[in-house]
């Protein structure tokens, strides 16, 4: 595959150990693709394992989803820009100033930050229990429009809300989507996934793809057939 294509990857390393973390991620060095280490992870094996992997030549994105108030999540990132993590989130429901003043931190420590709109686990139907009105979309464009006004550099949105949100935020804001599937591989329980060539298309900027490369026999030839 060719090395910029690969680059528009960032494999979510889920694994419960980080031993078979690295293992997976040793088989994908050189390849240009990123790294992201989410909470669980991060929880058993803390910022020397983003460190590791960045000593790999990983560029790592640690997606900790970050939901508290200002003061809390501030000071959290007063240590977090201390790790060699390229890339950090937080939940837009936060909101304006807390991601404001986490942004800030980020930028000054030469970072990126994105926003999560909604957790693809949230179904449509279920908006009105957790006391939104609208519709996905609308409450996904809403809080982009709301992270670019804070200052961060794009958000994680599903790739149901790709074209809407390029259209909305424009070419430089950074959309982050996952639930990726090739057309080779199963579901999982991505309900309504899209291929990496659909989510290219319809304007992301980066493709989170997980299970289908990590849990490969072969995660290097898993990664070289994304596209197929
Ligand atoms: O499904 P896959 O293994 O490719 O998941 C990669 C990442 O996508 C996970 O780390 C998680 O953050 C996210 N995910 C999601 N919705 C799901 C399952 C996973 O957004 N239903």
């Amino acid at each position: 595959m060719e090395r910029s294509l690969a680059e528009k990857v960032i494999i979510a390393l889920d694994f419960d150990s980080p031993e078979a973390a690295l293992k997976a991620a040793g088989s994908l060095r050189g390849t240009g693709c990123q790294i992201k280490v989410g909470l669980e992870l991060y929880t058993r094996a803390g910022l020397d394992f983003v460190n590791r992997l960045t000593e790999m030549d990983f560029k790592v994105f640690l997606d900790l989803k970050l939901h508290d108030i200002p003061t809390t999540v501030e000071k959290t990132f007063r240590l977090l820009i201390n790790s060699e993590a390229h890339m950090f989130d937080v939940h837009c429901l936060g909101g304006l100033e807390m991601m404001a003043r986490a942004a800030d931190l980020c930028h000054g420590a030469g970072k990126k930050l994105l926003g999560v709109t909604m957790l693809t686990s949230i179904a449509g139907s279920e908006m009105g229990s957790i006391g939104l009105s609208g519709t996905m979309t609308d409450q996904v464009l809403r809080l982009a429009c709301l992270a670019r006004r804070a200052g961060l550099d794009g958000v994680v949105a599903s790739p149901r809300e790709v074209s809407a949100l390029r259209a909305e935020c424009g070419e430089e804001f950074l959309i982050v989507t996952p639930g990726i599937r090739p057309t080779w591989s199963e579901a999982n329980d991505q309900a309504r996934a899209a291929t990496p060539a659909e989510a290219l298309r319809a304007g992301s900027s980066f493709l989170v793809v997980g299970r289908p490369v990590t849990q490969a026999e072969d995660p290097l030839s898993a990664l070289e057939r994304l596209w197929d």
